[in-house]
């Protein structure tokens, strides 16, 4: 019987691939960072042969650190970062552009057409989501008309879209055919199909009224799957013969890896963003305060369940910028001394609007500002505003959330890199009056694709297997006074008014 299940979790930052035992404890890990390619402001792109070869490389890591074999391995699970749009030719396997990030902001001007045509909200019905640049679908659009021939290609259905777990799980399954092999199979799961804004949240179908709306080539999109069945088996030397049998976007494998399985249950994952998600069970429930409807997950014929998600676009990356950037820190970690070496943000606001701002504002032309400065702000208020803005940021999203859900959130669980700083976790607490709770094993959104895939092949029995391997690492309290609560919330929400209007 094989000893463990793999998770790939092709992130934002970097590639990574986790061996989980039956308990969910992490065996090993191998991990690999890609370049993030600016090429103009705004404009986010990745390389994505660089990152098969990173998958492939840190396969291998984690295979040598636990000395195993494919044989050891029952099964592999897929994790991505969500949105991020590849388009690749079916028989050389080549992309015919770099892949365009979620966080780039190109698509801003189509958007905007979009926009007057028909409002903010003119497929919120269908797809759950407002017009925005974020979602794949009008990425796609942009690469179809700017690229050469690939609408061409796109309707002879040779060039063909993913995300980053299409891209991955094509390649893994054989890649471009040759005399040996029959060629990669081409699929995504419901999760990611649901950030593409071409998915028909209903039907689980691509939506012809979208595909038309945005000019798409149905020829050149993958099947949508659920997200834990076996899709196909490893071809290259990697782990041969280990079935795929996983795959959800990433925010959606961290509430599974969180054992969020009830209706009402919330995770909040602190990455490069910043993303809450809470379960509203076989429902699907349409915003009205600025939040996304999504899958949460849908666990083979089982039926699908939806959530509610808060997105936000820069979180971690913020500290990233202050310490590559601004040189403020030498590393990322440093920012919660700096940051300490101060009471309190001496009136300071950060508003990282640096791709618009996403939930629950959707506001485009939105930039980052820093407000309230006075010559007393010293670099230390700047790196508790730095840190204090990924809180607020996570109130506006629970707000709405609370609003929209009915449900009041007593307890948030938590994950992603940042839960390791102290200072912002209190802080979080102390700003949503509520419990902020860290999962023992921290990386959640390796473990829920790492689930999806054990589930489909037996490894893992049912949920009651996986809810059993969730124990808490840490909780936090509230500590604060309302009436400073209310103060510093109101300082943001006037700094977030003046990050309005740099973009038309
Ligand atoms: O929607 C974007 C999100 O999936 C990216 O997550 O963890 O790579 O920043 P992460």
């Amino acid at each position: 019987m094989s000893k463990y299940v793999a998770a790939i979790d092709q992130g934002t930052t970097s590639t990574r691939c986790i061996l989980f035992d039956r308990q969910g404890n992490i065996v090993s890990v191998g991990q690999k960072e890609h370049e993030q390619i600016y090429p103009k402001p705004g404009w986010v792109e990745h390389n994505p042969d660089e990152i098969w070869k990173n998958t492939l490389e840190v396969i291998a890591l984690a295979r040598i650190k636990a000395s195993i074999t494919a044989a050891d391995v029952a099964a592999i699970g897929i994790t991505n970062q969500r949105e991020t749009t590849v388009v690749w030719n079916r028989r050389t396997g080549k992309p015919y552009h770099n892949a365009l990030v979620w966080q780039d902001t190109r698509t801003g001007e189509l958007m905007a057409r979009f926009e007057r045509e028909g409002g903010i909200d003119r497929f919120r019905a269908t797809t759950g989501l407002p017009l925005a640049t974020y979602f794949s679908g009008l990425k796609l659009k942009w690469l179809l008309d700017h690229v050469d021939g690939l609408r061409a290609d796109a309707e002879k259905g040779d060039a063909l879209f993913g995300n980053m777990d299409t891209y991955l799980i094509w390649n893994l399954t054989g890649g471009a055919r040759s005399s040996g092999s029959r060629g990669g199979i081409h699929v995504t799961d419901v999760t990611n199909a649901s950030r593409t804004q071409l998915m028909n949240l209903r039907t689980l179908q691509w939506d012809e009224s979208m595909l038309n709306a945005f000019d798409i080539p149905r020829a050149m999109l993958p099947a949508i799957k659920s997200s834990s069945e076996v899709y196909g088996h490893v071809q290259s030397d990697a782990l041969p013969g280990v079935p795929i049998a996983g795959a959800l976007g990433d925010q959606h494998a961290a509430l599974v890896g969180q054992a969020c399985f009830e209706p009402g249950m919330a995770k909040n994952t602190y990455g490069t963003g910043c993303f809450l998600v809470m379960n509203t069970g076989d429902e699907l429930q349409l915003s009205e305060k600025g939040l996304l409807t999504t899958i949460a997950y849908k666990f083979g014929d089982q039926p699908v369940q939806y959530a509610l998600e808060g997105s936000i676009a820069i979180a971690g990356a913020l500290v990233q910028w202050v310490r590559d950037n601004l040189g403020l820190i030498e590393k990322s970690s440093d920012i919660e001394k700096l940051a300490q070496s101060v009471e309190d943000n001496g009136g300071t606001y950060f508003v990282p609007a640096f791709s618009g701002l996403y939930a629950p504002y959707w506001r485009n032309d939105a930039r980052g500002v820093i407000a309230g400065l006075t010559r007393y702000v010293t670099k230390g208020h700047i790196a508790r505003a730095v840190l204090e803005a990924t809180a607020y940021q996570t109130v506006d999203v629970v707000n709405a959330m609370q609003q929209d859900s009915g449900i009041e959130l007593k307890s948030l669980r938590v994950d992603g890199g940042m839960v390791a700083n102290q200072m912002l976790m209190q802080f979080q607490s102390d700003m949503l009056d509520a419990q902020v709770v860290a999962p023992a094993v921290a990386e959640t959104t390796a473990l829920g694709a790492a689930y999806a895939a054990g589930l489909a092949v037996g490894y893992w029995k049912d949920l009651d297997d996986l809810r059993k391997n969730w124990a808490v690492a840490q909780t936090w309290n509230p500590a604060m006074q309302q009436e400073d609560r209310t103060r510093l919330y109101k300082g943001w929400q006037k700094a977030v008014t003046k990050s309005f209007g740099w973009e038309e």
